[in-house]
């Protein structure tokens, strides 16, 4: 007999075929079993009636518990009130592996269950829905930026200088060394993108946030595109682009998932350019204005950054903000000195920063300048200084949080939800 993934059993309708999955869920009446069959691609109803099958197989049907690993064949129905649009009328099952009492039932679990369950929630059609518009994210990404001419250049985990302050080190031993794990691989593709030009990163990166928040995990994954000869409206323009199109492309694709989340779509069509742009002094301006207390020269919290963002509606950058609020990296702003090279995009709805990018300092002197005002090390930045040694050019670059895009596209609250397992303060289990 012919095997099927679900997804594809429209194609043997009036046939037989057998597909394998997981018992998602149960109904009975009587001398009718309706079995719904998880396989990853799809769901589908198998009926199992008394009058068609044997009383052993009816029994069987009747009795494995939720998530039992099973194979059903049978006859393909169309059926436009079925999910999925097919059914089956099942003539053979066989259990692969029988579960019963599996933790996770239709009924209200807490977050906190549910999260150290979570090898057993991915299962579930919400999750399901959130891990595949993630992994179109991902390619949207990468398709993107190759068709712009960049090249991947895998940065190191282990490293041993720190990229974005000293406060979130993770520190690990190595051999008769300190390592550290990576918080960016910004450093090492900007000698990349002296080399290729445009080069970007994706990869986990990992930051000792010691506060609780719904905006942070301590182990992250990020794209860091990389250009040599790009200013920061470049970048902008770039970021831009590259937002819509990530957008589009889960509008085009992933309709269903979202669809599954009840995300609304409205929000996300109108993601188009031009983005809005306002400065930091325009932002706290705003801010004050709206009865926020914030003076110039703090950074905003993630609150603030909702109530910019509310404002407008589409992602937003702000830009040129103190320098003494952001990284050493940033170069100044020759027409106020004060200030950095740099943008933040916001995304609306509240979600907060996506991305965090800047024009990087290319002149020697004023990097190590800035090295020594961070209490930063000159020797072990010695390798980094070189690319303003030999050929240093202008150029821009920036890092997107993929959960927080992800949690932005999927309209999820909290980002514990937009990665496969989720490293909080709290939580390195399971
Ligand atoms: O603004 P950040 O810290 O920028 C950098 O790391 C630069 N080196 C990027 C670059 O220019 N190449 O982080 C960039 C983005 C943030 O906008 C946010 O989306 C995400 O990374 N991010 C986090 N996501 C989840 N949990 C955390 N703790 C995060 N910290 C940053
Ligand atoms: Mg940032």
């Amino acid at each position: 007999m012919a095997t099927a993934r679900i997804v594809d059993v429209g194609r043997f309708v009036d046939q037989d075929v057998e597909v394998s999955g997981w018992l998602q869920a149960r109904r009975s009446s009587g001398r009718l079993h309706f079995l719904i069959v998880r396989d990853g691609s799809g769901s589908i109803q198998g009926i199992v009636s008394a009058r068609d099958v044997d009383p052993g197989l009816f029994a069987l049907a009747g009795r494995i518990g939720q998530e039992s690993s099973l194979r059903i064949s049978g006859h393909v129905r169309a059926d436009s009130r079925a999910p999925g649009g097919f059914e089956m009328t099942v003539s053979g099952l066989t259990v692969i592996h029988e579960a019963h009492e599996y933790p996770i039932t239709p009924k209200d679990h807490g977050v906190d269950f549910l999260m150290s369950n979570r090898h057993l929630w991915l299962r579930s059609s919400r999750q399901q829905a959130i891990m595949r518009i993630r992994a179109r994210i991902i390619g949207a990404i990468r398709g993107f930026l190759d068709s712009e001419g960049f090249t991947v250049i895998d940065s190191p985990i282990l490293t041993g200088n720190a990229a974005e302050g000293t406060t979130t080190l993770f520190s690990t031993q190595y051999f008769d060394q300190t390592a550290y794990l990576s918080q960016s691989g910004q450093l090492y593709v900007e000698a990349a993108a002296m080399a290729l030009g445009r080069v970007y990163c994706f990869g986990p990166t990992f930051r000792a946030e010691k506060s609780k928040t719904r905006r942070h995990l301590t182990e992250f994954w990020m794209v860091e595109p990389e250009m040599a000869f790009f200013d920061l409206d470049d970048s902008m323009a770039l970021q831009e682009r590259l937002i819509t199109h990530i957008v589009a492309t889960v509008l085009d694709r992933n309709g269903d998932d979202l669809a599954v989340l009840e995300r609304d779509t409205t929000a996300l069509e109108r993601v188009t350019p031009p983005f809005p742009r306002i400065t930091y002094d325009d932002a706290i301006e705003k801010l004050r204005a709206l009865g926020e207390e914030i003076t110039w020269g703090d950074d905003f919290g993630g609150g603030h950054e909702t109530v910019i963002a509310s404002e407008f509606d589409r992602p937003l950058f702000v830009h040129r903000y103190p320098s003494s609020i952001k990284a050493f990296y940033m170069k100044a702003d020759p027409a106020r000195p004060e200030l950095a090279l740099c943008a933040d995009l916001l995304a609306p709805e509240g979600y907060g920063e996506i991305i965090g990018g800047s024009q990087r300092i290319d002149d020697l002197a004023l990097l190590e300048h800035r090295i020594d005002e961070h209490g930063l090390s000159r020797e072990q930045f010695d390798w980094y200084l070189d690319l303003r040694r030999y050929g240093s050019v202008p150029h821009s670059g920036f890092g997107l949080g993929i959960e927080r895009t992800v949690a932005w596209i999927c309209g999820l609250h909290h980002l514990r939800e937009t990665i496969p397992f989720a490293r909080t303060l709290d939580r390195l289990y399971p």
